[in-house]
Order: structure tokens, then C-alpha cells, then sequence
């Protein structure tokens, strides 16, 4: 009987043991707190694909995000672009809430879609409080506000903050210049002051996450916590008298209900457009906007479409010029990507010329090709010689010169890849060379982009805005150039004595200091002008992390077994030459 009982409870045990071990069932897993992701859009039809491609990336389960996304007051296509949207994306979210508005287009006494009459901060407030109150009672955990020209390029912003663990954070955002998503400081009266914290934030010299008194455009409220229970939106506070603005009686509601806000930039979340000014149009905006995402490219990270609306082809012209040429090595591809997608959203018409690989050719070749070099030339700073990579470039150049002779183009832009534009270029250029015909300048370059060798002052031509009289300078990032100069060049005959293009154009229009080298060209009466400010700078300069020259990390042009690799030469370098940098910086390698 005692045996039984013992073999009966070896058994069970047994059993009990391999089901208790074997055959245990983990605990679920605990879902993610629930977000709101309020979406307020107007006007902003050329920022949503981008923004709408970044909420998509966000690396959170949509399952437990809702949507509350209201538009309303728009010229613009929003209405159709938010629409597409959301009617494809409502299967992956929990729930979206769709508050479209046609009519009308614009808020009584306003003077433009940029104007902010009261009733638009007003109607701005009672929007966002309007997504604040459906969170609330759909017990949303957190509600994130993202403004439609903020592009949260960055998937983990959302975790990120969270972890935060504060009531209101904001991811800083980056922008085309200093404006960012918070103030470090703010007067008596509700306005900003400018603070010393601002600038080593805003450049990331001091990262974290701090307690700033204004947060804006993107930010995350913690539903959970007792403080953001008391914040509002609509209607501002009973003691509220500073002015009147969505975003400042936020920052005072916060400061009534003792909520801290925070900003944090310990890493980069994302991008903000900064905004037109009242008397702008929303045409501003998207010029603004072009110029954030090509820099986006150049400086990364880089902004994503959404996948799910519908891309409307742009119009691209060639801005009056006969031809525009991009002058790009078939073995850097990632650099004529770039600038044709910049070339692109600029509305801009390019040819794209394969440079002559100075890197594929020997010696050889580049005397069959009736190259020679200049007698006595030597690079100014390093002593060497013309490097081969040198010599492709100029034939790069060369070429196209010859191509608008042979095809008589009046005049033509010539585009390295690795500018980066400045903003507002195109109609910067079209304004410049609208002005230049008027006055029917006599022209032969124009440069767009290069390195004044002096900073001396340059004559100013007169009736033309922001154009100069160019003295000596290098480089060939970007340069008009008409028939006629062309022709000057050619005839010049600059094969049989080569030198780098960027010295033979100033030899060509007679500010080159070395006479020696002048003396070689007769005819040097080419005229050319400068942009001031210029409208293209070098994408990267020598010593920047990313930096890779053709041109100078190449073989002697005559000799195929000395390698040349002056990184950091004084001509692309930033800023004037100096002596003594170069030596310091061959030191570093
Ligand atoms: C227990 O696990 C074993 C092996 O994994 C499996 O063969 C058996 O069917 C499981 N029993 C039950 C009741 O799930
Ligand atoms: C507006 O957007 C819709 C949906 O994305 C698209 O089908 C339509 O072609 C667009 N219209 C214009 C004028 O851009
Ligand atoms: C988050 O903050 C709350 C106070 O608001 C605190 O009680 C809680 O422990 C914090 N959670 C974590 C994970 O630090
Ligand atoms: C240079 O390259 C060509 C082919 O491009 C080849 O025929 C020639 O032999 C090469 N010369 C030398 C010196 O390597």
C-alpha cells in the first residue's frame, strides 16, 4: 500500500514536473503604452510626403497608435494628400480620427496663408486642445503633437522620449540654420530672450535633455503623470496676458500647472522647416523647405518619402540657360544621386556629363590626348607637380566648352557634384540673370561658387544686385558661361600647357600673380563676375570626416608610380589659405 502510494506519487510528480517545465507558457509580453499622434496640416502639401514617410518609419507598433488628424484653410492639395493617407494607413492604426475642413480658404482679415490673424491662433488652440481632449478619454498614455514641416527622420524618437520619462519633452530638431523647437529663455512678458545656453545647445556642445520654458512644433505629453492633467491649449489660463499664441499660452499653461518642459538633443531625432514670414507665401515655404531637405542630403540623415501617396511629377526647367551640365565621375554615384535628387526638388533641368577619370588614364594616354604641361608649373603648396585627377578635371571642363562651341549654345551653367546650394538658389540665379540681361552685361563667366584667394574688396557692377567683378579665386564648383567665353577658352589652346582649371581661369581674365604663368596666354581678356554671396558652396571642405578629392588624391599627371594624397591642401581647405596649415596638416598623417 505504502509502495503504491509512493509509485502513485513519483508519478504525479513526475508529471507534474514535465508539465511545469516542459510544456510552461511564458507570461505574455506587456504591449507599449498607447500614443495619440496629433496631426494638425495646412498648406503643407510639399512637406507631407516627407512627414507622413517619417511617421510610417517610427519604429513603435502602429497597433497602438491613433491617429486625430484635422486640416483645414488650404490652397494647397493637403486635403487629398492627408486623405490618400490615411484611408491606406487606417488598417495598421489603432483608430483615426479625420477632421477635413474645405471651406473656407482663409481666416477673416488675413493677408496671406503666412499671416497670423488672432482667430488663427485661436483656431490653432482649440485644434490642439480638441486632440488633447480625445486622448484623454480614449486613456491614451502619451499624445504626441509633430508639426507637418517636422520630419522625424530619426525611428527611435518616439521610444527615445518616452524613456525620458518627463510630462511634456521635445526631441530637438535640426533646421537650415539656428531656429529650433525651444527657447532657453523668455522675458517677463512671454517673449523670447535670447540666453547663452541657446547656441551650445542648439550646435550640441552641451547634449542631454534640459529644462528649457519653451518646448514647440514637436513634443510628447505623458497622460499618465498628474501634471499634464492640468495643461490646456484653449482656453489660455484666467491670468494668461502675454500675447496671444498657441504656443506661448501652452508654455504659460505648463508653468501654471508647475510642468516642467524639456528639450533633449543628445542625438538627432529630425528636421524642422523653418517657416516663412507673415508676409511671405506659402511658395516660401516649399523654397525654404527644398533647401532643408538638399541639405539633408549633404549633411544627413536624409528624409524618406512616404510610400503611400501619391507623387505628383515636378516641373524642372533649365532656367534660361541652353544647357546645364553636371560634371560627375561614373564612379561616384552617390554624389550624382544626390545632386539629382537636389537638381530635382530645385526644379531644376541638369546633364549629366561623365568626367574623364584623370584616375583611368596613364601617362600615356594624356599625351596622346596633346596634353603637356604648363613650363614651371608647380602647385603653390604642396610643390608638386599637375596630379592626374588634375588633369581629368580639366578636360571635364575642357570638353564641355568645346560641345557649346561646336553646338553654338549661348550660355550654359556648369555644375560640379559636390555642391551644396544655398537656399533660395534658383531664384536667386533667375533674379541675377534677369538683371544681367537687362543691363546687357558683356559676360563671360560668372561664377556661382569659389574660393576668393585675398579677401580684398571687388567691384561692384552697377544695376546688377549681388554681382561682382571677380578677382583672383579658385575652384570650379559652379560657374556660368556664354558662348563667347567659351569660345575664349578654347582658342586659348590650354592643353598644350595645363595647369589646374581653377588657375587657368584667373590667368584668363588677368588676375592670376604669376606672371610666368601669364605670360603663356596672350589673349587673357575673359570677363568674369562673381556671385556675392556666392550661391553654391563645397558640399565638404578638406579635413571634414566625409571629404574625398579626384583631384588631389591621385598619380602625377607624367608619372604613373608617384601617388599624390595632399589631403588638406590650403585650396580646399575652408576659408583663405594661410601658410603653415599644410605642413601641420601632412604632420597628422
Ligand atoms: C509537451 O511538450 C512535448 C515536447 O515538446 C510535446 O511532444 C507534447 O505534445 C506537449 N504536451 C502538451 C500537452 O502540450
Ligand atoms: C492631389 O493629391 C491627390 C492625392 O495624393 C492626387 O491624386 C492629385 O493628383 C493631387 N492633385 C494635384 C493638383 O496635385
Ligand atoms: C517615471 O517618473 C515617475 C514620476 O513622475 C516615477 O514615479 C517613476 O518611477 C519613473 N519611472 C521610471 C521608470 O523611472
Ligand atoms: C596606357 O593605357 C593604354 C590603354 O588605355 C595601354 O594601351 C598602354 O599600354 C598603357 N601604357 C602604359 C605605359 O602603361
Amino acid at each position: 500500500m505504502l509502495l503504491a502510494v509512493l509509485l502513485l506519487g513519483s508519478i504525479f510528480a513526475t508529471s507534474e514536473c514535465y508539465f511545469s517545465e516542459e510544456n510552461f507558457t511564458e507570461e505574455s509580453k506587456m504591449q507599449l503604452p498607447t500614443v495619440v499622434i496629433a496631426i494638425i496640416a495646412r498648406n503643407a502639401a510639399h512637406s507631407l510626403p516627407y512627414y507622413l514617410g517619417a511617421l510610417e518609419r517610427l519604429n513603435y507598433p502602429k497597433d497602438r497608435i491613433s491617429i486625430w488628424a484635422a486640416t483645414d484653410h488650404n490652397s494647397d492639395n493637403t486635403t487629398a494628400v492627408l486623405r490618400e493617407w490615411l484611408t491606406i494607413m487606417q488598417k495598421h492604426y489603432h483608430y483615426i480620427e479625420w477632421r477635413p475642413m474645405d471651406k473656407p480658404l482663409s481666416y477673416p482679415g488675413e493677408l496671406g496663408p503666412k499671416h497670423w490673424p488672432n482667430g488663427r491662433y485661436e483656431y490653432l488652440m482649440k485644434l490642439k486642445q480638441g486632440a488633447l481632449t480625445f486622448a484623454k478619454k480614449r486613456w491614451a498614455d502619451y499624445i504626441l503633437y509633430a508639426d507637418t514641416d517636422n520630419i522625424l527622420t530619426n525611428p527611435e524618437t518616439l521610444n527615445l522620449m518616452m524613456a525620458e520619462n518627463k510630462s511634456v519633452v521635445a526631441p530637438m530638431l535640426d533646421s537650415q540654420s539656428a531656429y529650433s523647437n525651444f527657447w532657453c529663455g523668455i522675458t517677463p512678458q512671454g517673449y523670447y530672450r535670447r540666453t547663452a545656453e541657446y547656441f551650445p545647445t542648439v550646435h550640441r556642445h552641451r547634449q542631454g535633455c534640459f529644462p528649457v520654458p519653451m518646448v514647440h512644433s514637436t513634443m510628447l505629453l505623458d497622460l499618465r503623470k498628474e501634471g499634464p492633467k492640468r495643461l490646456a491649449f484653449h482656453p489660455p489660463h484666467k491670468d494668461y496676458s502675454w500675447p496671444f499664441d498657441d504656443i506661448i499660452v501652452f508654455a504659460f499653461s505648463c508653468r501654471a500647472s508647475e510642468v516642467q518642459m524639456y528639450i533633449c538633443n543628445k542625438e538627432r531625432y529630425g528636421y524642422l522647416n523653418v517657416p516663412a514670414k507673415p508676409h511671405q507665401t506659402v511658395e516660401d515655404d516649399r523654397i525654404n523647405f527644398v533647401h532643408l531637405y538638399t541639405e539633408s542630403l549633404v549633411d544627413g540623415p536624409p528624409m524618406y518619402f512616404s510610400g503611400y501617396v501619391h507623387q505628383e511629377l515636378k516641373q524642372t526647367d533649365t532656367m534660361g540657360f541652353d544647357e546645364i551640365y553636371l560634371i560627375n565621375l561614373r564612379r561616384r554615384p552617390e554624389r550624382r544621386e544626390r545632386m539629382m535628387w537636389s537638381l530635382y526638388e530645385l526644379g531644376i533641368n541638369a546633364k549629366v556629363v561623365d568626367a574623364v577619370d584623370g584616375g583611368a588614364l596613364n601617362s600615356t594616354d594624356i599625351k596622346v590626348l596633346g596634353v603637356d604641361l604648363l613650363p614651371g608649373y608647380h602647385d603653390p603648396f604642396s610643390g608638386r607637380t599637375l596630379t592626374k585627377g588634375e588633369v581629368g578635371c580639366f578636360l571635364s571642363h575642357y570638353y564641355i566648352w568645346k560641345e557649346m562651341v561646336d553646338m553654338q549654345l549661348d550660355k550654359a551653367l556648369i555644375l560640379e557634384d559636390d555642391v551644396r546650394f544655398q537656399g533660395n538658389f534658383k531664384r536667386r540665379l533667375l533674379r541675377l540673370m534677369d538683371e544681367v540681361e537687362k543691363v546687357e552685361l558683356d559676360w563671360d563667366i560668372i561664377y556661382l561658387g569659389r574660393k576668393q584667394v585675398k579677401p580684398e574688396d571687388e567691384e561692384v557692377v552697377e544695376n546688377v544686385r549681388n554681382l561682382v567683378v571677380a578677382g583672383y579665386s579658385y575652384w570650379t564648383l559652379s560657374y556660368a558661361i556664354s558662348l563667347q567665353g567659351a569660345q575664349k577658352l578654347i582658342n586659348a589652346e590650354p592643353l598644350s600647357k595645363m595647369l589646374p582649371v581653377d588657375e587657368f581661369l584667373p590667368i584668363m581674365y588677368d588676375k592670376h600673380p604669376n606672371e610666368g604663368h601669364k605670360s603663356h596666354f596672350p589673349n587673357r581678356n575673359l570677363q568674369a563676375y562673381s556671385t556675392r554671396p556666392l550661391l553654391v558652396q563645397p558640399a565638404q571642405y578638406a579635413g571634414d570626416p566625409d571629404w574625398v578629392s579626384d583631384t588631389e588624391t591621385s598619380t602625377l599627371w607624367d608619372d604613373d608610380s608617384v601617388r599624390t594624397d595632399w589631403r588638406g591642401s590650403q585650396k580646399t581647405l575652408k576659408g583663405t589659405p594661410q601658410a603653415g596649415l599644410n605642413s601641420a596638416y601632412r604632420d597628422e598623417l
